[in-house]
């Protein structure tokens, strides 16, 4: 008997790899591993009786808690971004991975299946937690080692009697989690295709958003959320009350260019709303509490760690190292801002820290605190590197 543990979210790719590696690779015990990061409810449901339908060893791993407090968190406290996109799809990879190497160590197995292609990013992220953590088992990828199209799946899984549910048609392709909602494939890759309505599940078109515009007020602690509205919520609560808030008032939508690891440009669409806001949020507080020169090494630090988080090199030293930094600073990260959302807008009204570093005493117009005449000396010599530069060029030419 030859063990497989299968990362199993029930879709079109992972479940096309059950009889795939039954019949092409030879492994007749198949173990699937769904991981619950904030996906439907329904969808794990499915995934569950799919595995059941095709006859696998099934296990459900509900990692939402875990998710926010070690994926979520962190990103939030180092503004996680990658070229505009949240990152939820990317902080999600490595817990997945994390689950399925959990189950095999308690289950053992000869070797890890995942149904991610050759063009992506997922088969970095999920291969390098597996490599990392049970670098004994092998590792199979059906449809980047068969090189198989989309519409190819869909005509194999019809073959093989597996339930799906797309089409030739209609073949979005879905990542969701408790941090966003990626929509790609069909004609969406076109750079020039304005994506339609349909693809929106979480968020309402502007034109379709209430004519009423909501505030809100989030509190922080530590860098991270910890209230919403006043009152005091868990993360897993606290991100979908604001999924909801948010896509309600059509905040989140996300449509950019791309560029994946292996170099490719590709267009994609998301809906992040919560991620939208509270890092706007996360973002207008540290303004206010962080010094100038902290903000300035903070964002080079954070786009760093954007970076690592992108790859998927979620256990880098290097990764600790950032968030040694990160974590230093968000001692501060405390209070509250307030934000109004409207019509796919979300903007920062008013932002209030114990720690701010702003003095009302200080910046005053009608102060005198702040001794105006003082400053003749240091605007007097403002530039003067570059005021040589101007009269030798003049001279010299
Ligand atoms: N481009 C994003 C990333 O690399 C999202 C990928 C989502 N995958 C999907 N099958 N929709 O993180």
């Amino acid at each position: 008997m030859k063990k497989i543990i299968l990362v199993y979210s029930g879709g079109l790719d992972t479940s096309v790899c059950i009889p795939l590696v039954r019949e092409e690779y030879g492994y007749d015990h198949v173990v699937t591993v769904t991981v619950d990061v904030g996906q439907p409810a329904e969808d794990i449901e499915q995934a569950a009786a799919k595995a059941r339908a095709l006859g696998t060893e099934h296990y459900t791993a509900d990692a939402k808690d875990e998710f926010v407090r070690d994926h979520i968190f962190p990103a939030i406290r180092a503004n996680g971004d990658y070229m505009g996109y949240p990152l939820s799809t990317a902080i999600a990879r490595p817990i997945i991975a994390l689950k399925a190497v959990e189950v095999a160590k308690r289950i053992g197995g000869d070797a890890f299946c995942h149904g991610c292609t050759g063009k992506g990013n997922d088969q970095f992220r999920i291969e390098f937690v597996m490599r990392a953590f049970c670098p004994e088992m092998e590792i199979i990828a059906p449809m980047r080692e068969r090189n198989l199209t989309r519409t190819e799946e869909i005509e194999y899984a019809k073959r093989k009697g597996v339930p799906i549910a797309q089409s030739v048609d209609k073949i979005w392709s879905i990542d969701e989690n408790l941090w966003g909602r990626s929509i790609e494939g069909g004609r969406l890759e076109e750079p020039d295709f304005a994506p339609p309505e349909e693809i929106f599940l979480w968020t309402k078109g502007a034109d379709q958003a209430p004519d009423k515009l909501r505030r809100i007020a989030i509190e922080f602690e530590e860098g991270v959320p910890v209230a919403l509205d006043g009152e005091r919520l868990n993360g897993l609560a606290l991100v979908r009350a604001l999924n909801a808030l948010a896509g309600e008032n059509g905040v989140g939508r996300i449509d950019i260019m791309e560029d994946r690891m292996l170099g490719l440009k590709v267009r994609e669409n998301y809906e992040c709303p919560a991620a939208v806001v509270l890092l706007t949020a996360h973002r207008a507080l540290e303004a206010l509490v962080l010094t100038r020169a902290e903000l300035d090494m903070k964002a080079m630090v954070d786009r760093k760690w954007g970076e690592m988080a992108y790859y998927g090199l979620w256990f880098d030293p290097l990764k600790e190292d950032l968030e040694a930094f990160i974590g230093a600073t968000q001692k501060r990260v405390a209070g509250t801002v307030w934000l109004d959302l409207f019509k796919g807008q979300v903007k920062v009204i008013g932002r209030r820290s114990p720690w701010a570093l702003y003095s009302e005493d200080l910046a005053s117009f009608d102060s005198k605190t702040f001794d105006q005449r003082e400053s003749l000396g240091m605007v007097k010599n403002h530039g003067i590197q570059a005021r040589m530069y101007l009269q030798l060029k003049a001279r010299l030419g």
